[in-house]
């Protein structure tokens, strides 16, 4: 073989290669370095050289085939780049898309009730607690000041599970009121043991359970408890809490709030709280009319005693309100059941943009 042949061959194979697409590259490379290729045909025929001439052209056909091997793995580098870029961009996901309004979905108002709590509550302090919808007997009952048979315990009929013979069975809690005994307990083994407390602090949002169903009363409802403990707190404490709660969440600033004296067995004393409306309109903090919105007291002695905290050098407060009463009354939703029956329209026209916080810098 000349070596003017063997230039021919490289100057047809390199610009060949170059411009190759994946099949043509892949027959390219069968042509030249497969078993039958021209280059392969050159180093086989090498055997029947003379020993100096067979020197000189082994080079050179090594030189040429070692070309275009970088020239073939150089091309298929190209393509499978060019193959991931196609791919990638194929597979592109435009994060910066607007969201389609028709998808949104909405904030259950319940939920954005407990959020607004949340943010109202954080401002003063409070973290938020939890406990387990099936409760002791004695937490949801007797550490509250309610014994056995306590006619008190009536008031919250309730759902109980099965429980071993002569074991009180436990029950769906009734009110958020458990957790403030699991809250004090452990207080009482930690912190309350220091020198200088850091008092509690709590609210908690949750599910409870009673015995019940009509137009206002579910058997599953919401709560929210309040707990605040340490030294020195006093009923003014409980009050000017409360007072402002009320007024953040309902938007109201002068709105009129009453402390009636009442029964807990697990505060003395007791109290209810009222907020101004008007019954015929619906207008909260109008008219003349007062409407029972939640509980409240100062932790009874027994209570505290109960969770080993010595009632002589702590005080505290607590409260529960009801979530679906409060939701209620701030949106003109009539009925409770449509809290639960999951309707998209109702979701829709009362739901919450999950998109907006709530935060009290332009209020709740
Ligand atoms: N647990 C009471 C209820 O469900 C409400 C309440 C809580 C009252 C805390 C006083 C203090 O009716």
């Amino acid at each position: 073989m000349q070596s003017d042949d063997l230039k021919n061959l490289v100057e047809a194979a390199l610009p060949a290669i170059a411009a190759a697409g994946a099949a043509a590259l892949e027959e390219l490379r069968v042509s030249l370095l497969g078993k039958n290729g021209s280059i392969t045909a050159l180093l086989k025929s090498l055997g029947g050289m003379e020993p100096e001439a067979r020197k000189a052209a082994g080079a050179e056909i090594n030189r040429i085939k070692a070309q275009i091997t970088d020239a073939l793995s150089a091309r298929r580098a190209v393509l499978d780049s060019q193959a991931l870029e196609r791919q990638l961009a194929g597979e592109r996901i435009d994060v910066t898309q607007p969201p389609r309004p028709d998808l949104a979905g909405a904030m259950h108002p319940l939920s954005r009730t407990q959020e607004e709590l949340a943010a109202i509550f954080a401002t003063m302090g409070f973290s938020i607690a939890e406990g387990p919808d099936i409760e002791s007997d004695w937490n949801n009952f007797s550490a509250l000041n309610i014994p056995a048979h306590h006619p008190a315990r009536a008031m919250m009929d309730t759902f109980y599970l099965q429980a071993p013979e002569h074991a009180r069975p436990p029950v769906l809690r009734t009110h958020t009121s458990p957790v403030q005994i699991r809250t004090m307990l452990n207080w009482a083994k930690t912190e309350g043991l220091g020198a200088t407390p850091a008092p509690i602090r709590i609210i908690v949002p949750g599910r409870t359970f009673r015995a019940d169903h009509d137009a206002t009363h579910s058997p599953m409802f919401h709560q929210c408890e309040g707990l605040v403990i340490g030294e020195g707190i006093t009923l003014g404490h409980l009050k000017g809490c409360l007072i402002d709660f009320l007024r953040a969440y309902f938007g109201v600033p002068e709105l009129p709030v009453r402390f009636r004296a009442s029964y807990f067995p697990f505060t003395e004393p007791s109290m209810e709280v009222d907020i101004g409306w008007s019954r015929k309109t619906g207008e909260i903090g109008g008219g003349t009319d007062w409407l029972e919105i939640l509980g409240s007291g100062m932790i009874h002695a027994n209570v505290l005693a109960n969770c080993g905290i010595d009632p002589r050098r702590f005080q505290g407060f607590a409260f529960g309100v009801g979530l679906e009463r409060i939701t209620m009354l701030k949106h003109g939703i009539a009925d409770l059941r449509l809290f639960y029956e999951s309707d998209v329209r109702w979701l829709r026209h009362y739901g919450a943009s999950p998109l907006t916080p709530a935060s009290l810098h332009e209020g709740i």
